[in-house]
């Protein structure tokens, strides 16, 4: 639900008391806590709850097996953190110093997008005690349960508050395409206890593509064994994933991408297609022209039977049929399809696609799934009961105008590598919502933060998504108010630690890669200059060169963090400088000593690339990083001792501000726009 209404607290227990009833907004930073995403009502109690070798999970329900599941996994994840030895399963009554879970539900045989998330947590000195009415709501309390336990010199404990917790939007997902680059089990599963830990409840999982199909079909198997050149899943793991996600409160939602985007199925079916002749896996990167013949009654056919072994293999009730980017030449080459679409009276491409979704959603419909796709499929001649995912510009507020109901991808892109306090800004109810009436807002069911596949394989997708996908997790969950992006950050780095401590790789190839690059020198130089660039937006790198499939991801563009937070931190001291308050003077001296460092990595990592062929194409850029550094320490001078710049410095500093500008090797400089910003005041 997408404006619930608020829950009250559950009696208050005699000896609470309440010290500050916080807001939302903020109130993380205000009470130091680093909840991610933060809850919709907190109360700060006084004191905290110890947790020692005593600690028991009390589980007064003991018939949901996926309730057990979680309280061993739970009590196992506690044990890590704190190094205490403690009871490893669930106990059934209440102890001293027990964590009491209260479920009181039948709960749901497959999760929904009703499901019921809200949990209320509420801490004392001598009580802890979670209670929910499904299992998804007990999930998500004990992953707040677990973001807060403090450590302090010799102890671990939780503070005592209340919590009263429930998601802004119901839909909260993250798309991981397999399609471009295959990604194994392994890597699935870690992101579902990543989005777990962030309260996540939507794997978009995008199977098919152009380049890949990828998931064994046993009555169509020339589908895998053609189309993905041997990397698919099977159905055992896939219903192993499936059970995997459930037992997270996460729901799988399949994506098959067509009827364009489909090349990959026509190299075993050829028939299929919208024109004769045989197909091979496309191995580059675009939208290309192989479709689906729409006017074929046996397309239908296969559908139905591929459909109906799917839907048994993915239980929940939406079936995303993808529908986007269709290049019509096929269609319009065709004859026999021009013919059809006269005798249909259908107008044009978009009809046409209309025809075949409306044929699709026939098909989903008697294998009781319902359809989801992407933003082309909008038109008034699909029934209102879709979902239709926002991509492009204003399908949002057009979709839920024309009666549908939709969820927000637009500016969730994570391939478009932008900060995460960008992804933070984009509100499924923001600007462009602002003219909805309420029923039309309330059409807006969440929103999908999208890792498409182009550009990661498993060695760097991880990285991709993680902590920046949290940020996106947060603004579907907490309300609107929650928007302090200093603070966001804050809480980023700790979820991003306690990520690489649930066993996110998103760290863990870095240096090895980096090491990589350097071949047989140090790494050090190169590490060092990584924390100063950052990979561009998307169409800086479609515009670089041809890539394909196989083209090894092995480059410092495809290593280099999403967001550099060295940068980041950077900006922050010299905004202090700039302001000219009482620690102006310390903040120019933290600069000058960062300049100076990044200006002398310079000629250490000339030597690295003199070595490495790898490296060799970041020569360049190097160099105007030590040259931008050394302006910088120039118009840091010029500000400290209030003198200005001789006109050569100034011609010679504005040609190279606009020289760093522009992408070298497919990287940018994180720390232009700081270095800009002296320079700037420099000149002034
Ligand atoms: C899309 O980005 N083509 C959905």
């Amino acid at each position: 639900m997408n404006t619930p209404g608020r829950r009250s607290f559950l009696p208050a227990a005699a000896l609470w008391l309440s010290l500050l009833q916080l807001p939302a907004c903020g109130m993380s930073g205000v009470s130091g806590l680093h909840l991610l995403p933060v809850p919709s009502e907190l109360t700060m109690g006084a004191g905290k709850f110890v947790i020692n070798e005593n600690f028991r999970v009390a589980l007064k329900d003991r018939n949901t097996p996926e309730l057990e599941a979680a309280a061993v996994r739970f009590l196992s994840r506690l044990q890590k953190r704190t190094g205490i030895p403690m009871a490893s399963a669930p106990v059934g009554t209440s102890e001293n110093a027990a964590f009491e879970i209260l479920y009181k539900c039948t709960g749901e045989p497959v999760q929904s997008v009703r499901t019921d998330e809200s949990y209320k947590l509420e801490i004392s000195k001598n009580r802890a005690c979670l209670s929910a009415s499904t299992p998804v709501g007990v999930f998500r309390g004990m992953e707040t349960f677990l973001q807060l336990v403090d450590v302090d010199a010799g102890s671990f404990s939780i503070p005592a508050l209340k919590i009263a917790d429930l998601p802004r939007f119901e839909w909260r997902g993250l798309l991981i395409d397999v399609s471009r680059h295959f990604e194994p089990v392994d890597m699935i599963k870690r992101n579902l206890d990543a989005m777990a830990a962030v309260k996540m409840n939507v794997l978009h999982w995008h199977l098919s593509d152009d380049q890949g199909f990828r998931i064994e079909s046993k009555v169509f198997p020339k589908l895998h064994e053609l189309g993905s050149d041997g990397k698919y899943y099977s159905q055992d793991e896939v219903r192993d994933i499936v059970e995997y996600a459930r037992n997270r409160g996460i729901r799988i939602v399949p994506e098959f991408d067509l009827p364009g985007h489909s090349t990959s199925w026509l190299v075993g079916y050829p028939e299929l297609a919208a024109a004769a002749g045989s197909y091979e896996i496309e191995r580059r990167w675009g939208v290309f022209e192989p479709c689906m013949d729409p006017s074929n009654e046996g397309l239908y056919e296969f559908l139905d039977a591929f459909v109906g072994e799917m839907a048994d293999l993915f239980p929940d009730e939406y079936f995303h049929i993808g529908g986007d980017e269709v290049k019509a030449t096929q269609w319009n080459a065709s004859e026999s399809i021009r013919a059809f679409k006269k005798r249909q009276g259908l107008s044009d491409n978009h009809e046409l696609q209309a025809y075949f979704n409306r044929r699709m959603l026939e098909i989903l419909t008697k294998h009781g799934k319902k359809m989801i796709g992407w933003d082309e499929i909008l038109h008034p001649k699909l029934p209102k009961n879709i979902i239709v995912q926002s991509w492009r510009q204003d399908s949002l507020s057009r979709t839920v105008r024309q009666g549908y109901n939709a969820i927000l991808s637009r500016g969730y892109y994570l391939d478009h590598m932008r900060p995460a306090a960008f992804h933070y800004s984009v509100d499924p109810l923001g600007d462009a919502a602002a003219e909805l009436t309420e029923s039309e807002r309330k059409r807006i069911l969440g929103g999908e933060a999208c890792m498409w596949g182009e550009f990661v394989n498993p060695e760097n997708i991880e990285s991709r998504i993680w902590p920046r996908a949290a940020a996106i997790a947060e603004r579907l969950w907490s309300p609107a108010s929650v928007n302090d992006v200093p603070d966001l950050y804050r809480r980023l780095e700790r979820i991003d630690r306690e990520l690489t401590g649930l066993g996110l790789r998103h760290h863990a190839l870095y240096r090895e890669r980096m090491q990589r690059l350097a071949g047989n020198m140090d790494a050090l130089p190169l590490l060092v200059f990584a924390d100063l660039i950052k990979p561009p937006v998307l169409s800086i790198r479609k515009e670089a060169r041809t890539y394909y499939s196989d083209t090894p991801l092995n480059r410092l563009v495809d290593v280099i963090r999403p967001e550099s937070e060295v940068g980041r931190k950077f900006a922050l001291l010299v905004d202090r400088r700039l302001a000219s308050q009482p620690d102006a003077e310390a903040a120019s001296m933290e600069i000058r000593d960062l300049l100076t460092q990044w200006s002398a990595n310079n000629p250490r990592l000339q030597d690295v690339i003199e070595q490495s062929n790898l490296l060799n194409e970041i020569r360049p850029l190097s160099e105007t990083v030590a040259e931008l550094c050394r302006y910088g320490l120039d118009a840091l001078n010029f500000l400290d001792s209030r003198r200005k710049p001789p006109q050569s410095w100034r011609e010679k500093s504005v040609a190279l501000l606009d020289r760093a500008d522009k992408p070298l090797a497919e990287i940018y400089i994180a720390i232009l726009p700081s270095i800009r910003n002296l320079i700037e005041a420099a000149l002034q």
